[in-house]
């Protein structure tokens, strides 16, 4: 596994073999590497030169993290890299899959679900910006895809969506993760405009990143099922899992 100087390696289990480096290196440690599962974001540039580096290091397989995020109709910056990112991949010697998971949550360490428990835990009123469709994924499910993906020869030369069970709007996400901490939630809707402007005011977030709350994100995910029989949690069972893992 290829970790940072800076990486957080004590949530790491045992008898890895870690390599030290950084996507940036001109010359990564690939000595006797056959496959490369790449879980880093494909939005900075990075994946081209390192495809270079792997077709030349003899690299068999690779299975690609992207985001479904590439589907925005949002003038987002790391769209064009991230579309850039998968046509190098597609366009490899590589034998290529492409993952594209909505939004990723399950562990104290993501950065939104378990941001959504802790703040419903303590207070009774959330603020509901639009009521897009939400379809987020279990990190294990995830998990579990790449793994599964990477077992099955017809994953090859193909790119898949994945999400959760089914999508539900915002303000049902919201009430779910409430009914699961057993807590009374009263919504505040708040214009999109309102949240967009309150954004560039307070800069606690940017105006590109309210709008994203207020777009839908569902998708439809059949084609990882039928080749590599992706069945993912629905957000209800998902989130009960999260709030058990945090004590909440
Ligand atoms: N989080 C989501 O909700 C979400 C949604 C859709 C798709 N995705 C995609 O899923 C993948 C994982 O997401 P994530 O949120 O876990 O991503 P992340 O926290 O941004 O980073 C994942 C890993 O990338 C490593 N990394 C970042 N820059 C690097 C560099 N220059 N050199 C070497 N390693 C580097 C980080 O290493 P360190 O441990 O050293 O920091 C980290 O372990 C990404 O492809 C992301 O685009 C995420």
């Amino acid at each position: 596994m290829l970790v940072r100087p800076t990486s957080d390696v004590s949530v790491l289990p045992d008898g890895i073999d870690l390599r030290q480096g950084a996507l940036e290196d001109e010359r990564l440690p690939l000595e006797s590497v056959e496959t490369v599962v790449y879980c880093a974001s494909m939005g900075f540039g990075h994946t081209p030169p390192l495809l270079r580096q792997l077709q030349a290091a003899g690299v068999k397989r690779g299975l690609f993290v992207s985001t479904t995020a590439i589907f925005t109709s949002l003038p987002a910056a790391s769209r064009t890299p991230r579309i850039e990112a998968e046509a190098a991949v597609q366009d490899s010697t590589l034998d290529w899959t492409i993952l594209r998971p909505t939004m990723i949550y399950g562990t104290a360490r993501d950065r939104n679900i378990s941001r959504l428990l802790r703040f419903l835990a303590r207070w009774p009123l959330f603020p509901v910006c639009g009521n897009a469709l939400w379809q987020p994924i279990y990190v294990e499910d995830l998990a579990d895809a790449v793994v599964a993906a990477l077992d099955n020869p017809t994953t090859v030369g193909r790119t898949y969506n994945l999400a959760g069970a089914y999508p539900l709007r915002f303000a049902e996400l919201v009430r779910t993760a409430a009914r699961t901490l057993a807590q009374r939630v009263i919504l505040v809707r708040v214009p999109v405009s309102a949240a967009v402007l309150a954004a560039r005011v307070s800069r606690v977030a940017t105006p590109e990143q309210v709008r994203r709350l207020a777009e839908d994100k569902a998708f439809d995910y059949a084609e990882a099922t039928r080749d590599f029989g992706f069945r993912p949690r629905s957000f209800a069972e998902g989130v009960r899992l999260e709030a058990r893992a945090l004590g909440l």
